[in-house]
C-alpha cells in the first residue's frame, strides 16, 4: 500500500471514494451539483435500503466507493472513519483497484489520521505459518489537498511509523510460545535498539539473581527458556530534565499457570501474555523514530511460566527487589511477581511517571470485556490525561478504583505479602503492584487482559493480537513532552 498526498489529481485514480457520516456526505467540497444529488440518493438508499454500507457505483461517470462511516454501534466518529477506511481498503484489494482517490479535501487533521490508520489496519496479515499465502495486491491511495499538503504528509508519515510498530507488536504477540521465547524476544528488542539508536541493557538470570530481581527469577526459573529483563532508554537532548516516563511491560511469552496449572481449553491463548511488553517496545520504537521531546525508558519483564522440577511451588517465599517478602500462594498469579521487579527497576531509573501494561487478570476480562481497558492510577491528573489520549487514539479506557478496603486480603501469614487477594481480582492485582511502586511517583497500571487479544472479529482485527496500547502510550508521551 502507498499513500500519496498530492496538490492535484494525478489522473491515475481508477476509482474515487466518498465517505458518509451521520446522514451527510463528508469531505465533498469538490463534488459537482449533479454528483451531490446522485450521492444523496445513495446515502438515502443506505439509510433505508436497498444499498449496503459499502457500495461500488458510478458517480458522474466515475467508479466510486460509497462508504458508510457510521455503521457500528458504540464507536466514536473518529473510529467510524477508521472502520470505514478499513472496509474500503479490504474491498479495493479484493477488486484489485490499483489507485483510489480519497475525497478528503476538507477533512480535519485528526480525521485524516484516523482514515490512514484504518487503511493500514486492512494491510495486516499474520500468515507466517500458512503454506498458501494470500496474494498481496498493493493499492495506491491518493489524497488531493489544497494548502495542507505539508501537514497531511507529516501525518501520513507518522502514522506509517506507528502502524509499523503496531504490526511488529501484533506479530510478536501472535507468534506461538515455543517460537517467541524470552531470549527470542530479547533479540527482537536488540534489533529495535539498533534500528532506533536506543540504549539497551539486558539482564540474564545470573544478573537478575545477583541483583535481587527475585520476582522475575521466581516466575521464570521453571522453564528451559530462562527469564530476562530488558531496559531501553530514549533520552533526546531537547527533553525536559524534570520528567522521565518509564513504561513497564509484562512479558510472559507463555503462561501455563505453572504448578497451579491453567485449564486446557483456552490455555493456547496464553501466547498473548507478553502483550504488555510488546506494546511498550512498539511504543518506545515509535517515540524514538518520531523524535518526541521526552525522556522515556521501557522495561520488559520477560519469562515463561511453566511446570517442571525447578518451578516455584505454591507456598514458596521470596524476597522482592524492594525488600518485601512474598508468599506465592498461586503460581498462576505470576504477572504481578514479574512486574514487581519492573516497577522497582523504574524506581532505580528515577522515573517520575510509570505506566505498566499487563494481561494481568481474568477478572478484568469479565468486568470490561474486549472493548475497554480498565486502568488504575495513584494520580488523578495522569488518569485524566490517559482518558483523553485514549479517546484521541480510539482506544477505550475506564478508570478502576485502587480500593484500600481489599488491601488486607494480600497480607501474608508467614511473609509480608501473598500474591492473591480474597476479593475483586483485578483490584487486588493492582493493589499488589502498588506495594512495589516507588514513593512519590505518578503511576498507572493498565490491565489489558481483555483488550490485547480477540478470538472473534473486533473492529480491525479478525483474530488475535489487537496491538492495544501502542497508540495511547505514544499520544501520552507526546502530551507529557509538550
Ligand atoms: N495471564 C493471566 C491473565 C489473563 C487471563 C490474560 C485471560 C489474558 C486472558 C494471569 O497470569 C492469570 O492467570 N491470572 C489469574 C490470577 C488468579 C490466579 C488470582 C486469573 O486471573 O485467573
Ligand atoms: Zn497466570
Ligand atoms: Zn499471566
Amino acid at each position: 500500500m502507498k499513500i500519496k498526498i498530492e496538490s492535484k489529481e494525478s489522473g491515475k485514480a481508477i476509482a474515487h471514494a466518498l465517505f458518509f457520516v451521520k446522514k451527510s456526505i463528508q469531505f465533498s467540497s469538490v463534488l459537482s451539483e449533479k454528483a451531490t444529488e446522485q450521492a444523496e440518493t445513495v446515502l438515502n438508499g443506505m439509510e433505508e435500503g436497498p444499498f449496503e454500507d459499502l457500495e461500488f457505483l458510478e458517480l458522474d461517470g466515475v467508479p466510486t466507493f460509497f462508504v458508510n462511516a457510521a455503521k457500528e454501534r458504540g464507536l466514536t466518529s473518529l473510529d467510524h472513519l477508521r472502520m470505514a477506511a478499513y472496509r474500503l481498503a479490504k474491498q479495493a484489494k479484493k477488486k484489485q483497484i490499483s489507485c483510489v482517490s480519497l475525497m478528503l479535501a476538507d477533512a480535519a487533521p485528526e480525521q485524516l489520521k484516523s482514515i490512514i490508520h484504518g487503511l493500514y489496519y486492512a494491510e495486516y496479515e499474520f500468515d507466517r505459518y500458512k503454506t498458501k499465502k494470500q496474494k498481496s495486491f498493493s493499492v495506491v491511495y491518493e489524497i488531493v489537498v489544497q494548502d495542507q499538503a505539508k501537514e497531511f504528509s507529516k501525518i501520513a508519515n507518522d502514522v506509517a511509523i506507528e502502524q509499523a510498530s503496531i504490526s511488529m507488536a501484533r506479530d510478536w504477540i501472535n507468534t506461538p510460545g515455543s517460537d517467541l521465547t524470552p531470549s527470542v524476544f530479547v533479540s527482537e528488542a536488540e534489533k529495535i535498539a539498533k534500528e532506533t539508536g536506543l540504549k539497551i541493557k539486558v539482564r540474564d538470570i545470573k544478573a537478575l539473581q545477583k541483583e535481587g530481581y527475585n520476582g522475575l527469577v521466581t516466575v521464570g526459573k521453571g522453564s528451559q527458556s530462562l527469564p530476562y529483563m530488558v531496559t531501553l532508554e530514549y533520552k533526546p537532548a531537547k527533553a525536559s530534565k524534570d520528567l522521565h516516563l518509564a513504561l513497564v511491560g509484562k512479558g510472559l511469552t507463555f503462561d501455563t499457570g505453572g504448578i497451579s496449572l491453567k485449564p486446557a481449553s483456552t490455555m493456547w491463548e496464553m501466547c498473548c501474555d507478553m502483550s504488555g511488553a510488546a506494546a511498550v517496545l512498539g511504543a518506545i520504537r515509535t517515540i524514538a523514530l518520531l523524535k518526541l521531546p521526552i525522556h522515556v525508558s521501557a522495561v520488559l519483564c520477560l519469562a515463561e511460566n511453566r511446570i517442571g522440577s525447578k518451578a516455584v511451588l505454591p507456598g514458596d517465599i521470596f524476597t522482592a527487589k524492594n525488600g518485601k517478602t512474598v508468599m506465592v500462594d498461586n503460581t498462576d498469579a505470576e504477572g504481578r511477581l514479574a512486574l514487581s521487579d519492573g516497577l522497582a527497576e523504574a524506581g532505580l531509573l528515577k522515573a517520575t511517571h510509570i505506566i505498566d501494561l499487563a494481561t494481568l487478570t481474568g477478572a478484568m476480562v469479565r468486568a470490561l470485556g474486549y472493548a475497554v481497558t480498565g486502568f488504575f492510577s495513584n494520580d488523578e491528573k495522569l488518569a485524566s490525561k490517559i482518558l483523553e489520549a485514549g479517546q484521541t487514539c480510539c482506544e477505550k479506557f475506564w478508570p478502576m478504583p485502587l480500593e484500600e478496603e481489599y488491601a488486607d486480603g494480600l497480607k501474608g501469614k508467614f511473609a509480608d505479602l501473598q500474591n492473591t487477594g480474597s476479593d475483586a481480582g483485578a483490584i487486588s492485582a493492582a493493589l499488589f503492584l502498588k506495594e512495589f511502586v516507588p514513593e512519590n511517583t505518578s503511576w498507572s497500571h493498565w490491565d489489558i487482559a481483555g483488550t490485547a487479544f480477540v478470538t472473534k472479529p473486533w473492529k480491525y482485527t479478525s483474530h488475535g493480537a489487537t496491538g492495544i496500547g501502542v497508540q495511547t502510550l505514544v499520544e501520552l508521551a507526546r502530551q507529557l513532552g509538550e
